[in-house]
C-alpha cells in the first residue's frame, strides 16, 4: 500500500487531517487501532474555540454543528459564593466559543470521510513508523490480524497520548516536559437541563467544580477529586451533593438534578514532547502533548497542529517551499506552550492542591479578585479561552 500522508490515529487531530488533505487534492490513509464504535461513543470535552469553529466551517464539517451547537459568549467564575460573568465578545473584538461535543465532531468527519474520502481503515494497529530520515518513511501496520506496510511520503503521528509515532524521534534529540496534578476530576452526564446557561467554573475550598452542558436537556459537570479515585465509589446522589456545596452563591441559584448516566474519572496532567518533527514523520495533537483539561484546549490544539501541517504541504506544492513545512514544529510549538501556559494557569488557580496552605488559598482569591475587577487581567482570561491565533 502506498500514499501521500499516512496517518496513524482517527482522533480529531487525525480525522480533520484526512479532511483538509482531501479538500487540497492530497490523498492520504487513515489507521486507526479501535473500532468505530469505541472512536465515536469515546466522552471528551467540549468547547471548540473561535479559530476551530471557523477551520470546521472552511473545511466543509461543520452543517450539524451550526445546527445542534451552542454558541457561548462568555463563562461564570464562582468563588466566594460570588459569581462573575466574563463577556467574551466585549473583551476580545467579537470572539467567542461554541459548546459542541469533541465525539459529534469525531462522528460528523467519519461520515464525511467515509463518503467521500480517502482510506480509513479501523482496527488497524500501526506497530512501528519506520524510515523517518529518509524521503519514504512507512508505518508497519496490523489489520485484520494480517501484517503490512504503508508506504508514504510523510507520516503523521496523531495517535494520542499512547501512541507509537513518537518513537520514531530518537530518544537523543528528544526531551519531555511534564507535569502531573494529584488530582482528577470525576465527570458526569445527566439527563436534566442545565442549570445555567454558560458554562461555571467553580473555585471552593472543597475543591473545583465545573458545570457544563451537552445539549439544552443534558447537563455534563465535574468535581474535583484526589487522583486515583474510583467513580464507582461515588454515589450519584453524594456527586449532586458535593456540586451543590460547591457552587453554593449567595443569591438564589440553584442546581438542578436528574438521573446521572455516565461516570467517570479523568487524570490532569500537562506534557510536551518536543521537537514535534523528525525528518518525514510529524506528531500532532495528544501524540504531542497533553493540557489538563480545565480551559478545554486539547482538542483545539490537535486542530492548531493539523491545519498547520496542511498549509505546509499545500505550500510546498504550490510554490516549490518547504519552509513551512521546516518550521512546524517551531510554529506549532509557540502555540502549544501558551495553551500550556493558560491551562496550568486556570489550573492552578481554581483547584485546591491536597497540601495547600492558608496562603494559596488567599492567592487564589486575589487572583480571582484582580480578573473580576481588572479588565487586562479579564481580558487575558476571555483571549486564552477563545484561543491563540493560528501562525
Ligand atoms: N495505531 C492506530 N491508531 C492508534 C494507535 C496505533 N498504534 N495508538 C493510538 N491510536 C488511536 C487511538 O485509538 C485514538 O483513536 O489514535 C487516536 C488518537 O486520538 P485522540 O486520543 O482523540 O487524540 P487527538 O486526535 O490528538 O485529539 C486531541 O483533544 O480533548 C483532547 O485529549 C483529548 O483526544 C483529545 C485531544
Ligand atoms: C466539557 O463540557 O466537557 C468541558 C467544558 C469545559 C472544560 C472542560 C470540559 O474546561
Amino acid at each position: 500500500m502506498r500514499t501521500t500522508v499516512g496517518i496513524i490515529g482517527a482522533g480529531p487531530a487525525g480525522l480533520l487531517l484526512a479532511r483538509l488533505l482531501h479538500n487540497a487534492g492530497i490523498d492520504s490513509v487513515v489507521l486507526e487501532s479501535r473500532d468505530r464504535a469505541y472512536v465515536e461513543q469515546r466522552q471528551r470535552a467540549g468547547i471548540l474555540e473561535q479559530g476551530t469553529v471557523d477551520v470546521l466551517r472552511a473545511a466543509g464539517a461543520a452543517a450539524r454543528m451550526d445546527r445542534e451547537g451552542i454558541p457561548h459568549d462568555g463563562i461564570e467564575l464562582r468563588f466566594d459564593r460570588r459569581r462573575h460573568r466574563v463577556d467574551f465578545p466585549a473583551l476580545t473584538g467579537g470572539r467567542s466559543v461554541m459548546v459542541y461535543a469533541q465525539t459529534e465532531v469525531c462522528k460528523d468527519l467519519i461520515a464525511l470521510q467515509l463518503a467521500a474520502g480517502g482510506p480509513l481503515h479501523f482496527e488497524a494497529e500501526a506497530l512501528a513508523v519506520e524510515g523517518a530520515e529518509t524521503e519514504n518513511p512507512s508505518i508497519r501496520f496490523c489489520h485484520q490480524g494480517r501484517e503490512d506496510v504503508l508506504e508514504c511520503d510523510y507520516v503523521v503521528g496523531c495517535d494520542g497520548s499512547w501512541g507509537v509515532a513518537r518513537k520514531a524521534v530518537p530518544a537523543d534529540v528528544s526531551q519531555v516536559f511534564e507535569r502531573t496534578y494529584p488530582f482528577g476530576w470525576l465527570g458526569i452526564l445527566a439527563d436534566v437541563p442545565p442549570s445555567h446557561d454558560e458554562l461555571v467554573y467553580a473555585r471552593h475550598d472543597r475543591g473545583f467544580a465545573l458545570l457544563s452542558m451537552r445539549s439544552p436537556t443534558v447537563t455534563r459537570a465535574y468535581l474535583q477529586v484526589p487522583a486515583g479515585t474510583d467513580a464507582a465509589d461515588w454515589g450519584d446522589e453524594e456527586i449532586w451533593d458535593e456540586l451543590d456545596r460547591r457552587l453554593e452563591t449567595d443569591d438564589a441559584w440553584t442546581l438542578k438534578r436528574g438521573p446521572i448516566t455516565a461516570k467517570s474519572v479523568t487524570p490532569m496532567r500537562s506534557y510536551v514532547h518536543e521537537p514535534m518533527r523528525h525528518g518525514r514523520v510529524f506528531l500532532a495533537g495528544d501524540a504531542a502533548h497533553i493540557v489538563p483539561p480545565t480551559g478545554a484546549k486539547g482538542l483545539n490544539l490537535a486542530v492548531g497542529d493539523v491545519v498547520t501541517f496542511a498549509r505546509a504541504l499545500v505550500e510546498l506544492r504550490e510554490t516549490g517551499s518547504d519552509a513551512r513545512l521546516e518550521a512546524y514544529s517551531a510554529t506549532c510549538l509557540r502555540r502549544v506552550w501558551q495553551a500550556e501556559r493558560f491551562s496550568y494557569a486556570m489550573t492552578t488557580m481554581l483547584h485546591r492542591a491536597p497540601d495547600a496552605t492558608g496562603f494559596e488559598d488567599r492567592i487564589q482569591l486575589a487572583q480571582l479578585d484582580r480578573i473580576t475587577t481588572a479588565r487586562p487581567a479579564e481580558t487575558d482570561l476571555a483571549e486564552g479561552y477563545t484561543g491563540f491565533p493560528l501562525d
